[in-house]
């Protein structure tokens, strides 16, 4: 559980890139079609970055409207943290490179890097850091750039992640206010090397590669009872979340874990159809959008859930 200062969310914000690349398009350079990426994973289309757009300039955008939303200065924040797996560089850290775009002038910055769990890791880090007076006003930005990552001929993970970003500004709450109850992440070192971006001979750039069957199965048996235990823990029964805000990274897995906790669909806000895997920014993209929609009510439980490459897992508990 987490004492000290209650910690609320008090704005979101979200940037989609326009450049759009729909199953049509992959079904022209790939063998593979529409129904079969549909089926598999319930993915449509999904955005890129575009020539010249970086990391930092997608978590930027997103960063200002989530600045926007919740009313505060840039020269308020405490910190800046940023969750990729798609930097602009290895150092300096891009989070500072936005903090200076920003003119976040009085804040620290640093990424945060674990797979698609790597934006409810940086959350939970600044939900103990402000719990424990260290900070009060810190933003959270998931942001990736896939699209100079990716092997555009390996039709079995090309087809699954999208380029965009997603922030939120958490701050100290009043006593008896809306307040992150909960929060944990786990790792499995020992299965590293199922999702790696990384260098390759022959190639100018690092590269995603993926074991698909192998994530899927990994999170089919770990994810349930990860989520389980975490309720027990936390003293909730999944039955009383009334929100779910989900890493989205396949719609098969998401309706596994629902019918294994017994919950349903109607319980939470899905856009891997639009989107893609935007992994570490789909939870904050998730949430702006869950936020924006009104889909979270205030006063009722919401269980944000991420697992990816580690491989991770994370959730945390929020009061909303
Ligand atoms: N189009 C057509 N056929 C395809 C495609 C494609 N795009 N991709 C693979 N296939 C073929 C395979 O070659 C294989 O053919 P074969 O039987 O002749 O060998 C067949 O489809 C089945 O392949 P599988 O890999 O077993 O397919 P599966 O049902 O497992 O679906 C998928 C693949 C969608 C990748 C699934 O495994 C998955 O979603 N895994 C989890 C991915 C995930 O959640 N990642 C999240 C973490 S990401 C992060 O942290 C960065």
């Amino acid at each position: 559980m987490i004492s000290g200062f209650p910690v609320r969310i008090a704005g979101t914000g979200k940037y989609i890139p326009e450049k759009v690349m729909t199953n049509f398009d992959f079904e022209k350079i790939l063998d593979t079609s529409d129904e079969w990426i549909v089926t598999r994973t319930g993915i449509r289309k999904r955005h890129f970055a575009g020539e010249g757009v970086k990391c930092s300039d997608l978590a930027y955008k997103a960063g200002l409207a989530a600045l926007e939303d919740a009313g505060i200065d840039a020269s308020e924040l405490d910190l800046v943290i940023l969750a990729t797996n798609t930097p602009d560089t290895v150092c300096p850290s891009t989070a500072a490179k936005i903090q200076g775009m920003l003119g976040a002038v009085n804040a620290g910055a640093y990424d945060v890097l674990a797979g698609c769990t790597g934006s409810l890791t940086a959350m939970l880090t600044a939900v103990t850091g402000i719990a424990s007076g260290v900070w009060k006003n810190v933003l959270v930005i998931g942001s990736e750039d896939f699209e100079d990552v990716l092997d555009w001929s390996d039709r079995s993970t090309c087809i699954l992640f999208g380029d965009g970003a997603g922030a939120a500004v958490l701050t100290r709450s009043e006593d008896g206010g809306p307040r992150f109850a909960a929060g944990e992440v786990k790792a499995d070192g020992s299965k590293y090397r199922l999702i790696t971006i990384d260098k390759e001979e022959g190639r100018d750039n690092p590269v995603l590669r993926m074991h698909g069957a192998e994530v899927f199965k990994f999170v089919n048996v770990h994810l349930p009872p990860f989520i389980k235990s975490f309720c027990e823990k936390a003293g909730v029964e999944p039955a009383e979340i009334g929100f779910w805000v989900l890493h989205q990274a396949n719609t098969r897995i998401i309706d596994s874990l629902f019918k294994r906790l017994g919950v349903s669909t109607e319980r939470t806000l899905m856009n891997l159809e639009q989107y893609g895997n935007t992994s570490a920014a789909s939870l904050m993209v998730t949430l702006d959008e869950a936020m924006k929609s009104g889909s979270i009510k205030s006063g009722e439980k919401v269980l944000f859930m991420a697992f990816g490459a580690g491989m991770t897992l994370g959730a945390l508990l929020y009061e909303a």
